[in-house]
This record gives structure tokens, C-alpha cells and sequence, in this order.
């Protein structure tokens, strides 16, 4: 394999480096292209061709369908480890030993109560707000009240910053779900684990005690660790170019929250289940939406299939699958939805547009199934989602003040009028 890569312009050679990582992907280093040759920028909409950073943090190969997070195998994650190993293996690089853990948790759980002010600032909000929306401005809010977690100047401070987020999210998480349904506001129990205690506040009811199903727990933690990262995603990109600006971490955070929400992304789970109950409502007929997938000329999709990287099935759906069989059957809940789902996808599977296109699966196909078994309100599902990325976007904003990376700004071509004189509103037809 070549060292360099070699553009000829303007009948001038002109050499680039590549940069190989560790498992052997490569990108030419493009770095002097403007100063080589005068100005010419590259042009790569959606930022199909476009590594934006190297990272350290997550492995996916498209082709083979693997996800690793710091080199562990999403898999074995997902089977043998809870959410706050993986945060914190996300965020610091290693799986925590028990003291490193304990403290991690410790730290975390001293930080789980927001200002009573925070109150206010939900109440303001009308009942009919998606709770992305709640979520997106109460993440940002948090920075008023506290100050501090602007500063990226230390280890320490960013320590501090980061255990305070990952304390108050599950509040802001729960609380927009309460909101909802006009719950009281309420704190949970931080003797309990982070999962349980996440359930707690969301589904504790005023006067019943809350009992916990280990199933759910389970579930639940599985979940929001298949979706704790996934690289140079929209989201993640959002939030580490605006951290990149040095805006702080909630605020990063917040526009991250923002970019999940939309359905072609984290949204996805949500308009999945949306599409499943609307295909059996009108019958349940799957072949009619297969071919309304297909008609260029029918702006409706197949929700919960295709992804920008993976041309091959989605290691997170394959899990995800099996789990929203198992918890189903484990709860006894017989969701006619999921025969749909199950129904989609094996036709899509030998579809000629779905094979040519390798369209699969991902990972919001079956999640939303596993969420309403559950009893997760619908519009809650990219909230979790939310929750789930939290550490990805906090390992992910880390990284790029640690590697001193540039303030994101893309260029352009521009393609509109060349120089006009101004004319004054009676010249104008
Ligand atoms: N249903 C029908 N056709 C599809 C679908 C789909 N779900 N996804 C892609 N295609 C088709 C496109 O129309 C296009 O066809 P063409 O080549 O004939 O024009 C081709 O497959 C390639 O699709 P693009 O949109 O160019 O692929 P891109 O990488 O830009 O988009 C995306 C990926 C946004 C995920 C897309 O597959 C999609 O819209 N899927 C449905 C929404 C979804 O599930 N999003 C969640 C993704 S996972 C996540 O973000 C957490």
C-alpha cells in the first residue's frame, strides 16, 4: 500500500499524505490542499467521503457489522456490563476497577438533584411540547445554574462537569416524561442502581410504591448501552463542533439533543413505531408499504432501515431483536406490531431495491417495540435515546478540547448572484 496520495491540478502534482489507523482504515490527509493549489476545496455533501477527526473511542465497520467501543465488542458490552461501566469506559478510555466505579457512582449520584428553578422552567412549557424539545432547553438551561461547567481548562473541571450532567440528566429525562402526564416532579432514590433509579423517577406513581421488574432493569440497561456511541454520527458531530467553539459542555450537549430528535436520526425510533401502528390500521398489509418504500415518487420510507455506514445488518438490531423477543415473552405482552416488524423485514431482506441498495435493519427498528412493552410513552423514545448517547457525546466532546482540535467551520462554493448595484426601492419592478 502506497504512503501517499497523488491529485494532479492545473498540471501540477501534488502529494498527500494518508493516515492510517489502527484497524487499518485510510484517509489522505488534505490538510495543505488549499495552499497547494490555490484555494480548491473539497466538496462532500452530507459528509459521505469526509472524516471530520481521528478518535480513539469507537470501531464500526460498516461492511462486517461491527461496533466496538475502545476496542471491546458491543456484543459482549451489552451481555456482560451496565450502563455506568460503559459511561465510564466511553468517557476515560478503560472499564473501571470497583474503586474507580464506586467513586464514579458516588460522585455522580452527589449531583443528582437540579435547582428547584429548573421547576419553573418546565412549567412554562405547554403540555403538547415534545419532550425532545423539553429536553434540548433544559440541558442548556443547566448551565445558568451552574456556571462552572463551562470550564474545560482541567482535567478536574471537566470531571466535575461531567459527573454533574450525568447526575441531573435522568431528573431532566424523567421529569419531561412527568410533565407529560402531569405528574408530580419528583427525585428517586440514589441508593438504588443508575437504571433502577431512572425507572423510579419516571414511573413512580404518588401514592403507590414503585416495585421494580428485573426484566425492565435489565432490558432497559441493555438498551442504553447499545446506544451509548456510534462515532462521527449527526448528533455527535453537532456536538463536538459546537464544543468546538468553546461553548460548554451542557450547551454542546443541548445541540446534540436537538440534532437526535429529527427522524432521519434518533427520531427514527419514534416515526418506526408510528409507521407500524399506522400499517396495521390500515390492514396490516406490509407488501403495499414495501412498494410505497420503493416509489421514488412517495416520499414514505421504510423507518428503522438503512444507515449512512452500515451496508450490512446493524450489530445493535441484531441484539435488539432477540432482546424484544425475549422481554416480551418475559412479560407476556403479545404486541401485534412486532409481527408486522418481523413481517417488513423479511420481505425487505430479499428485495431486489432493499438488496441492491443494502438497506438493513438499524438500530431503532425493534427499540421502540422494547420501549412500549415497557410503558414508555412514544414521544419518549428518542428522550432515551438521549439518555442512552449521554456518555458517547460527553467521550466524544472530551476527546476534541483534549486533542486541541480547530473551531469547526466548513467552506463552500458559492453558486448565487455575482456583484449587483443596489437599487432603491423605486427602481425595483
Ligand atoms: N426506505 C426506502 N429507501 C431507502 C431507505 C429507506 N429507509 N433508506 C435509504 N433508501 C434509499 C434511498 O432512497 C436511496 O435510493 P436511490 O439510490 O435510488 O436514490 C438509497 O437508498 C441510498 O439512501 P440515502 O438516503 O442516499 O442514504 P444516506 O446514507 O444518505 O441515508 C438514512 C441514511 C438517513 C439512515 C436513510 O437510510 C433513511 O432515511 N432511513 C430511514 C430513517 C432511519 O431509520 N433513520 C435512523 C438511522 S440510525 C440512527 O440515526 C440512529
Amino acid at each position: 500500500m502506497a504512503d501517499k496520495a497523488t491529485l494532479e491540478f492545473n498540471g501540477q502534482k501534488i502529494e498527500f499524505p494518508l493516515i492510517k489507523g489502527t484497524e487499518d482504515e485510510i484517509g489522505i490527509d488534505i490538510k495543505s490542499l488549499r495552499s497547494a493549489t490555490g484555494g480548491a476545496i473539497t466538496i462532500d455533501p452530507g459528509f459521505k467521503n469526509t472524516g471530520a477527526c481521528e478518535s480513539g473511542i469507537t470501531y464500526l465497520d460498516g461492511e462486517q457489522g461491527i461496533l466496538r467501543y475502545r476496542g471491546y465488542a458491543i456484543e459482549e458490552l451489552a451481555e456482560k456490563a451496565d450502563f455506568l461501566e460503559v459511561a465510564y469506559l466511553l468517557i476515560y478510555g478503560d472499564l473501571p476497577n470497583q474503586e474507580q466505579l464506586d467513586k464514579f457512582n458516588a460522585d455522580i449520584t452527589s449531583h443528582a438533584v437540579v435547582d428547584d428553578d429548573v421547576k419553573k422552567i418546565l412549567d412554562a412549557f405547554p403540555k403538547s411540547a415534545h419532550p425532545m424539545g423539553v429536553l434540548s432547553s433544559l440541558t442548556s438551561a443547566l448551565t445558568a445554574f451552574n456556571p462552572s461547567s463551562v470550564d474545560a481548562s482541567s482535567k478536574e473541571a471537566m470531571y466535575n462537569s461531567t459527573v454533574r450532567i450525568l447526575g441531573k440528566f435522568p431528573v431532566l429525562v424523567a421529569w419531561t416524561m412527568r410533565k407529560k402526564q402531569g405528574l408530580p416532579l419528583d427525585y428517586g432514590d440514589t441508593s438504588l442502581g443508575y437504571v433502577e433509579n431512572l425507572l423510579k423517577m419516571m414511573f413512580k406513581k404518588p401514592n403507590e410504591e414503585y416495585v421494580h421488574n428485573p426484566i425492565i432493569v435489565n432490558a432497559l440497561d441493555k438498551l442504553l448501552i447499545l446506544h451509548a456511541d456510534h462515532e462521527q454520527n449527526c448528533s455527535t458531530s453537532t456536538v463536538r463542533i459546537v464544543g468546538s467553539s468553546y461553548a460548554g459542555l451542557f450547551a454542546s450537549l443541548s445541540a446534540g439533543i436537538s440534532a437526535l430528535w429529527g427522524p432521519l436520526h434518533g427520531g427514527a425510533n419514534q416515526a418506526v413505531i408510528e409507521m407500524l401502528e399506522g400499517i396495521m390500521a390500515d390492514g396490516g398489509d406490509t407488501k403495499k408499504y414495501m412498494a410505497k418504500a420503493k416509489d421514488k415518487n412517495d416520499p414514505f420510507r421504510l423507518m428503522g432501515f438503512g444507515h449512512r455506514v452500515y451496508k450490512n445488518f446493524d450489530p445493535r438490531a441484531r441484539i435488539i431483536k432477540s432482546a424484544a423477543d425475549e422481554v416480551l415473552n418475559d412479560l407476556g405482552i403479545e404486541d401485534p406490531i412486532l409481527e408486522i416488524a418481523k413481517g417488513l423485514e423479511k420481505e425487505a431482506l430479499r428485495d431486489e431495491y432493499f438488496v441492491e441498495r443494502r438497506l438493513y435493519p438499524n438500530v431503532d427498528f425493534y427499540s421502540g417495540i422494547i420501549y412500549r412493552a415497557m410503558g414508555i410513552p412514544i414521544e419518549m423514545f428518542t428522550v432515551m435515546f438521549a439518555m442512552g448517547r449521554l456518555p458517547g457525546w460527553i467521550a466524544q466532546w472530551k476527546e476534541m478540547r483534549h486533542r486541541k482540535e480547530p473551531i469547526g467551520r466548513p467552506r463552500q462554493i458559492y453558486i448565487g448572484e455575482n456583484y449587483r448595484a443596489f437599487k432603491s426601492i423605486s427602481e425595483r419592478s
